[in-house]
């Protein structure tokens, strides 16, 4: 079945006038995209052999690297660059150029900030995706293979059109099905997605299970020492790269959460990563490790382990020991995602190893695609913090690529957003942050509002009121969505499993060491240097900062330090009011947007205009539910009304 699916921020055709004609010196794979896309892009553009109005041409320019390009105009527009790919990003970049009726004045020259902008699918054969909210995986069903391929090259283009250039195909929770994607009865079809992907210049990886060879080699053991072991997987990559030889690589999630990994035989992580990377050094390839370890089955009793401090205390004191083919992938705060984390206190320590940052598409304690979080503005916070680090960069966005010993081994990864659903993201806003990530990959010198104007001038034809109204709405969500949910930093109320919803004490007594230990006095985790010592993992300055009850930024307060229910924020109200506040101020603010919304009636299209209408119905009632929830809880256990006198449930 041909399903017509939205084609998102490239819908429209742009209108040439005068530019009616190109020429494109260049072959292979990625030229043939590029002449299947010239003509989708811009209305009646044909190719013609000697002088066209567009030249696309590949050039001698060191300086423009293997991914960036230039856009000159003059007599003739010119797109340039060292590479296809490179003229591939320029001719997306010149579509969203006149789309958005940017003159060209001066030649543009474009080259990414981060070498590499990755997704990561969480996608299983069984056509389920783990913390998947849009339907089933594009790429499998019913533990086969989907082999709608249309499906699939589209994805590819919309990727492609914002510079992604890699991505893993499977969830890093590999089961006994997904482990045989690495067989040889596998190949032709991982091949066939490889081949896809390649040629919108992304490269391919498979994330693998580190217990293969005992899983499907019918070893008895999977130290990464053991000759036998090393043998399987030398054999494993050679048929795999004989295959398809410019397959990107493996992903690793190892010793965390059950997934088997180095520790069972007594080795480090160095030992697990250098071993993959030692074996696809030989065809290029790169081992992409995780540095989401830690402790899933915690005692709560015990207060001295802080599972926040996990990724450093493993992964630091082996600074310097991967292979320059290893990269560590790090989620961009210490615990999971939450709506309000600090950075993780690797960046900026770790000097001496590949490293990429991690975040997460896919909204999983966000709102499950139901709820608006335009994302843009927590990735800036983190790109652009300051670690204080006593050397030069120590800004997050630099130092990716300056602590890094092989500069094109780092940059950022995201864990990928799309399913079956017509719209990819079941949430029409949401396509915004697919289209956002790769931006700000790009160029993080962006802005949260240059880039939500961009995609809505893309997406929609509507006028300069209706477009302010879509903006202003997708640049504040992050922030109402923060303002309802778990209060200052302290994370995971939500509902268990499934993540969805308030559940204030769901996590609390259970062993996944994320607590928040509210009492009737008050409330949050001591992670000061007298509590876990946590805050001692940043750099001396953030640490002070931190650790200062006077310093430390409200947003983060209840994440470092534990303190009563009457004690006087940096705004000058005391945290029960903060959070009496908040709470309502959130839902208010989901209540203006359903308003907003429903003024943009008969101004959108009728579909994209009901599917936001219903989830944001969806996204207020579970905004009740949290301000309800978590102000009627912490009234009870502190017993202080709200000086405003608003309904609390007693
Ligand atoms: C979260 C998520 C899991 C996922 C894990 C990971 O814990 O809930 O589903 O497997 O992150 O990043 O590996």
């Amino acid at each position: 079945m041909k399903i017509d699916r939205d084609a998102c921020w490239l819908k429209k055709k742009v209108d040439m006038f005068e530019l009616k004609t190109y020429t494109l010196k260049a072959e292979g794979p990625i030229a043939s995209t590029i002449r299947e896309e010239m003509p989708r892009l811009f209305e009646g553009i044909k190719e013609v052999n000697n002088t066209g109005a567009i030249n696309i041409e590949l050039v001698d320019d060191v300086e423009l690297g293997a991914e960036g390009f230039q856009i000159i105009k003059g007599s003739q527009m010119k797109i340039q660059a060292t590479t296809t790919k490179g003229l591939l990003y320029g001719i997306f970049k010149l579509y969203e150029l006149l789309q958005l009726n940017k003159p060209i004045e001066r030649p543009i020259r474009s080259i990414p900030d981060q070498s590499f902008r990755m997704i990561n699918h969480w996608d299983n054969m069984d056509g389920s995706i783990e913390r998947g909210y849009a339907g089933k995986s594009i790429f499998y069903n019913d533990n086969l293979f989907r082999k709608d391929y249309n499906i699939v090259r589209q994805y590819a283009r919309l990727l492609a059109s914002v510079g992604i250039n890699a991505l893993s195909i499977n969830n890093v929770n590999v089961h006994a099905i997904e482990t045989r994607l690495i067989l040889e009865e596998s190949l032709p079809e991982v091949k066939m997605l490889n081949d896809i992907f390649a040629s919108y210049g992304i490269k391919t990886f498979l994330s693998i299970n580190f217990a293969s060879p005992k899983k499907i080699g019918g070893l008895k053991t999977a130290d990464p020492l053991d000759e036998e072991v090393v043998n399987f997987w030398k054999d494993i990559i050679a048929k795999l790269y004989r295959v398809i030889p410019d397959f990107g690589g493996f992903v690793v999630k190892a010793d965390s959460e059950g997934e088997p990994g180095p520790f069972k035989y007594g080795r480090g992580h160095d030992d697990g990563a250098n071993m993959f990377g030692r074996i696809l050094k030989k065809y290029g390839g790169l081992c992409i490790w995780r540095c989401f370890v830690y402790d899933c089955i915690q005692d709560w009793r015990n207060r001295k382990i802080d599972r926040a401090r996990a990724a450093y205390d493993n992964f630091l004191p082996l600074d310097g020991k991967f292979d320059d083919n290893v990269i560590l992938q790090i989620k961009l705060g210490p615990l999971d995602f939450q709506v309000r984390e600090p950075l993780s206190p690797l960046f900026g320590a770790l000097r001496k190893t590949n490293h990429i940052i991690e975040f997460q598409l896919t909204q999983e304690y966000t709102g499950q695609q139901k709820a608006i979080y335009y994302q843009v503005p927590v990735w800036k916070e983190v790109l652009d913090f300051d670690t204080k680090y006593d050397y030069n960069p120590s800004i997050v966005k630099k130092l990716l690529k300056n602590n890094s010993p092989v500069k094109e081994h780092s940059g950022i990864c995201a864990v990928g957003v799309v399913g079956m659903d017509n719209n990819w993201t079941h949430h029409k806003l949401m396509q915004s942050n697919l289209y956002a990530y790769g931006q700000l990959a790009w160029d993080n010198q962006l802005s949260s509002e240059e880039i939500a104007s961009n995609w809505t001038t893309l997406t929609f034809s509507v006028s300069k009121e209706a477009h302010e109204k879509i903006t202003e709405i997708l640049t504040s969500s992050r922030e109402t969505y923060a303002l309802y949910n778990a209060p200052n930093g302290v994370g995971f109320m939500c509902k268990p499993n499934h993540h969805y919803g308030p559940d204030i004490d769901g996590y609390e007594y259970d062993r996944w060491g994320t607590y928040h230990f509210a009492d009737r006095e008050g409330i949050g985790n001591n992670r000061t240097v007298q509590g876990t010592k946590f805050v001692t993992q940043y750099s001396a300055a953030r640490c002070d900062e931190y650790n200062n009850l006077k310093t430390c930024p409200d947003e983060f307060l209840l994440w470092f330090h534990h303190v009563n229910y009457d004690y006087v924020l940096q705004n000058k109200k005391t945290l029960i009011q903060d959070i009496y506040d908040n709470h309502f101020l959130g839902v208010e603010r989901v209540k203006n947007y359903q308003e907003t919304w429903e003024s943009l009636e008969g101004v959108l299209d009728e579909e994209s205009y009901r599917n936001v209408k219903g989830l944001l119905q969806e996204q207020y009632r579970v905004a009740v539910e949290w301000r309800d929830q978590i102000n009627t809880y912490f009234y009870r256990k502190s017993g202080i009304p709200d000086q405003q006198g608003r309904k609390i449930y007693s």
